[in-house]
């Protein structure tokens, strides 16, 4: 099945599509305090609730990339309902080049969170905000990190490869020697992570509900099972999460 309806239907009923509260991010955007006028680039900004939420805590002005066109037009249309489309623009392409296009563009904040694939992984990803965020301003990057190690079984049935995540030091200590200075992390807990994992079967059951014609039904199931299953049985236990915030002081 097309991955981007996989992924709008699994994530239907969240709003940030990432294993961390709405509370708890909006006291990291009072804790980051934007000044007015800040201009923020969110890639991979899923359905623009980091921009919404800063946008509702104060006077930014928006750039939200994300290459699902589901998650753009719910994106735009948050927005809009909440007031805040004349300070948000969503533009729907992929995130790298759109960085790689940003030649002399640099803004207040730079954001990528759960979307550290699209740079090839966390420390490219920090390598690649950095070149576009001002001197002394901010990178907010979400990613996932190793509680303990996992067992093959685990790496086998997910396809993770165990090189693709550091600890949670491990993930601080990278930017570090990019010369980044980290200011705050925000780690996910498991309350957290359950309602990040279980709104996914929800939206799948909420599909199959409204939608028993569709063929796509039988592998949505099996996907969302296997996936379940893998957290269940492990993940629960060795993968964290985490929104990192660092300062651009060394470029
Ligand atoms: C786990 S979601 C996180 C969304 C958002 N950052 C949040 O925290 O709510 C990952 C997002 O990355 C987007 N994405 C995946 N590959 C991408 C790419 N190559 N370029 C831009 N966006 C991409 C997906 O469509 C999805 O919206």
């Amino acid at each position: 099945m097309d991955k981007w309806k996989y992924f709008d239907i699994t994530h239907r009923f969240h709003t940030f599509m990432n294993p961390q509260s709405h509370g708890r991010i909006d006291e990291l955007i009072a804790l980051i305090n934007l000044q007015d006028g800040s201009e923020v680039l969110d890639i991979g900004c899923g359905k623009g609730e980091l921009l919404i939420h800063l946008a509702a805590y104060g006077d930014i002005k928006g750039t939200g990339v994300d290459l699902s066109p589901f998650a753009i037009a719910e994106g735009r249309e948050r927005a809009k309902t909440r007031g805040h489309d004349k300070n948000i623009e969503f533009i729907e392409m992929e995130g790298k080049e759109y960085t790689e296009e940003l030649i002399d563009k640099k803004f207040d904040l730079t954001v990528c969170m759960g979307a550290s694939w699209i740079f090839d992984g966390h420390e490219n990803t920090l390598k690649a905000l950095s070149k576009i965020t001002k001197e002394n301003g901010l990178i907010m990057s979400g990613e996932p990190f190793w509680k303990k190690l996992p067992s093959d079984n685990y790496l086998t049935d997910t396809g993770i490869n165990i090189g693709a995540y550091n600890t949670h030091s491990g993930n601080i200590v990278v930017a570090e020697k990019l010369g980044l200075r980290p200011i705050y992390a925000l780690v996910s807990n498991l309350d957290d992570w359950d309602k990040y994992e279980h709104l996914q079967w929800l939206g799948a059951d909420d599909h199959v509900l409204k939608h028993p014609e569709d063929p796509d039904n039988e592998e949505l199931l099996k996907k969302v099972a296997k996936s379940s299953k893998e957290y269940l049985e492990e993940g629960r236990d060795v993968f964290g999460w985490a929104i990192y915030v660092f300062r651009n002081v060394n470029i």
